[in-house]
């Protein structure tokens, strides 16, 4: 009767995990029993281990014909998921893909909410080390300290800021969701492919959940996360967020037609009605934050607006733009008088942190993305 089921496909990258991989593949069977909404299969991709690792996965293939292996060359993590979530995709028809550590720090019996969540119409669902109820027993404070400095960056570079924790192996996406990725565009390297890949998910709308888990201890053997991961970590967020600079630039576009309209009012009003300068400024200034705000509105941030009503939104735009223009004075000044720097420098130099702040303001706050 399983061969009715839509299939749920449990990825499991290994490298030299032979002491690991028996005892979680087995555990994922026994969950398979309880659960029968979908037909679990298991996936191994294993980058030729050179501690026999493929041999013990093929002796459990000649018992249980749910399980499927791939074996490729060792690049690295990032690359084995791509090439299992393409097997999964193709070769195994799956419908959901669940991506799971081999070496025990996973329970798969949170497989079973996973599906649960995905019936009810989450087409994400991350197993979260970071949200109330979860737990990293076996983090050392630097590596969870390094977790945390990692996410902050994910979250805030990376416009994922309603995710608590972008880089957790552990979790089930649908295949439909997946297809709407540009998978091959993405950084395949290392474990930066977790985060670059929750940034492409949310960037196509994922209807998403986190939910707490147990991050155990590892059964046997070590971590796999290398120095050289770190770093290639810290310059794909870099790369993340000029790939996001989308909205950014729209928000420049905007800003530069704000000062033409602010140009053009204070001209008009005064070589043409005759106002004083000091009146009609402030009405230039007004009526191109109002131009400003209407184009963010229903341009820049338009999937953004669903949040908050119209009037509070206008409201949260003038206080960001006040404490903006703040800033930018506040920079100009200090720039021309302290550093004595010359103060058209100064001048384009408050403007861009100016923008910066202004950016930073409106995109996390008026026009704020909503939670999960
Ligand atoms: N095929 C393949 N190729 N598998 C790999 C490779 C590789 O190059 N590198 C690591 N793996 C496998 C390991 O064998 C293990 O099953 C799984 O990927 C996770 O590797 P670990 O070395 O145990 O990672 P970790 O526990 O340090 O990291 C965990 O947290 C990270 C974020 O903090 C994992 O859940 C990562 O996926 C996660 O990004
Ligand atoms: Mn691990």
């Amino acid at each position: 009767n399983d061969n009715n089921l839509p299939i749920a496909c449990i990825v499991i990258p290994t490298y030299n995990e032979k002491e690991n991989i028996e005892k979680t593949i087995l555990k994922v069977l026994e969950v398979k029993k309880t659960i029968q909404s979908f037909n679990l299969v298991i996936l191994v991709v294993d980058d030729n281990s050179q501690d026999g690792t493929s041999e013990t996965v093929n002796q459990l293939m000649m018992r249980h014909h749910d399980i499927h292996m791939i074996n490729g060359e060792k690049i690295c993590l990032g690359d084995a998921y791509k090439r299992g979530f393409s097997y999964a995709q193709k070769e195994l028809n799956s419908r959901l893909i669940v991506q799971m550590d081999a070496d025990g720090q996973h329970d798969p019996n949170v497989i079973k909410t996973f599906v649960e969540l995905a019936i009810n119409g989450k087409e994400l669902i991350i197993g979260s080390r970071f949200i109330a109820g979860s737990s990293t027993p076996d983090f050392s404070s630097w590596r969870r300290l390094i977790s945390l400095v990692g996410n902050f960056l994910v979250r805030y570079l990376g416009g994922v800021y309603m995710i608590k924790d972008c880089t957790s192996g552990f979790r089930c996406i649908d295949v439909n969701l997946l297809k709407q990725c540009k998978l091959d565009r993405l950084s395949s390297k290392g474990y930066s492919f977790q985060s670059t890949l929750i940034c492409e998910l949310m960037r196509n709308d994922a209807r998403a959940i986190e939910i707490p888990i147990i991050f155990n201890k590892r059964e046997y053997g070590q971590s796999k996360l290398s120095f050289y991961d770190q770093i290639e970590f810290l310059i794909n967020i870099a790369r993340i967020r000029f790939r996001n600079s989308e909205d950014f630039i729209r928000y420049c576009i905007v800003g530069i037609l704000g000062v033409c309209v602010n140009f053009m009012t204070y001209f008009t009003l005064t070589r043409f009605t005759g106002w004083a300068p000091e009146l009609a400024s402030p009405v230039a200034i007004e009526i191109s934050i109002i131009s400003n705000f209407i184009c963010h509105n229903f341009w820049t941030f338009i999937k953004r607006t669903k949040q908050e009503i119209f009037i509070n939104r206008f409201f949260k735009f003038h206080i960001v733009a006040g404490i903006a223009g703040i800033i930018n004075y506040a920079f100009f000044i200090t720039l021309i008088n302290a550093l004595i720097i010359n103060d058209l420098i100064s001048l384009f130099l408050g403007i861009a942190i100016g923008t910066v702040f202004n950016y930073a303001g409106n995109s996390l706050w008026t026009f704020r993305k909503p939670s999960l």
